[in-house]
């Protein structure tokens, strides 16, 4: 079966051409951080417009890259949500719009079941079930995944996202958006143990997250030291990149860790774009391995917002439930699990 991925929840315009769920022919994306980037973060409106002047082209190049044209698609997944309703409906509609004009099927896709199967596009795949933790910049949550369309949610952010954080932390220093690989590369220079950042660890045996107060203590750090010295220096900057990412990732091993000891699962899987963070990677590597439990991540680019992980989960949810209904709509919280 050869399945049209499209993906636009957000600020990224994708549409990917995958066979059978596993074997990606094309994968485009054409991102909008020129666009967002002096406003530290998404403006919704001009997200949604700059998505209606990139969805046809995007499309049009996935299928030349894969060597195929329309006719030869046999469904068409796209992304219903979560995510800005005004980009989700570009996508969603476009998808519609095709759909019915050449009777081609549809499914609309969760956007965090592609983030949790973002991995079965990887040569090297895990079994069923596994612990998948979806860090991005909209959520951030731990799902049991029972199947490719069986996901029990075990427990999510109760504020801000993890890749949030991220881009929040990244506009209080000074650094451009979308913040996450910023931090990360400033972190290389600084020391992780240098400045103690509180870390959320909210009820001990949950597996809810929160970022909020740990956003709030370093922005007074960061505030304390340009009040006492009017800027901050490069060493201070890089030390508080590195101390908050270690914040960030010592919740998010320990809770999706635990979440696979209390499930009595032996894998664990990374999606979302935060999962694309050396740091994080490594100590899930190490932590995993410690406590004898498989560890799969995908290919960095895989891990950031593409149709191609839509594609995966929409061959799945089609198999498994049929068609979607064109009188659907778009949703901006998740409803998986
Ligand atoms: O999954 P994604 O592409 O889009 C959403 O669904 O939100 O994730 C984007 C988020 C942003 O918040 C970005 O700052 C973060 O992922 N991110 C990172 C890194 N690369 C991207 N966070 C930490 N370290 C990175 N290397």
């Amino acid at each position: 079966m050869i399945i049209l991925g499209i993906e636009s929840s957000c600020d990224d315009t994708s549409a990917a051409v995958v066979i059978d769920g596993t074997a990606i022919q094309s994968n485009v994306i054409s991102g909008q951080e020129e666009i967002h980037n002096c406003f530290g973060g998404v403006v919704p409106e001009l997200a949604s417009r700059s998505h209606l002047s990139a969805i046809q082209p995007v499309v049009e190049k996935a299928l030349s890259d894969a060597k195929i044209s329309l006719d030869d698609i046999d469904l068409i997944a796209t992304t219903q949500g979560p995510g800005l309703s005004g980009s989700l409906l570009v996508g969603y509609s476009y998808a519609k719009s095709l759909s019915l004009v050449k009777k081609i099927p549809f499914v609309g896709v969760d956007h965090m079941a592609g983030h949790a199967l973002a991995i079965l596009l990887e040569e090297e795949t895990p079994d069923f079930p596994f612990i998948a933790l979806t860090a991005s910049g909209g959520t951030s949550s731990i799902f049991l995944v029972k199947s490719s369309t069986d996901f029990e949610l075990l427990g999510r952010t109760r504020d801000d996202a993890a890749g949030e954080a991220f881009d929040k932390v990244a506009k209080v220093l000074g650094l451009p958006y979308p913040g996450g690989p910023h931090i990360a590369a400033h972190a290389e220079t600084g020391d992780e143990k240098s400045i103690k950042f509180p870390r959320a660890w909210l009820d001990k045996d949950g597996f809810d997250f929160s970022f909020s107060g740990l956003k709030t203590a370093v922005l007074n750090y960061h505030n304390k030291i340009v009040q006492k010295n009017g800027s901050i220096t490069k060493e201070e900057r890089a030390d508080i990149c590195a101390s908050f990412q270690q914040a960030v990732i010592d919740v998010l091993v320990t809770k999706t860790i635990n979440a696979a000891r209390t499930h009595g699962i032996s894998t664990v899987v990374l999606g979302g774009g935060v999962s694309s963070n050396r740091a994080l990677r490594l100590a899930f590597s190490h932590e995993c391995d410690k406590c004898k439990l498989q560890f799969f991540v995908p290919a960095a680019k895989l891990c950031t917002d593409n149709a191609a992980m839509i594609a995966v989960a929409g061959y799945h949810k089609y198999l498994r439930f049929g068609p979607g209904n064109l009188s659907d709509d778009v949703y901006s919280r998740s409803q998986l699990g």
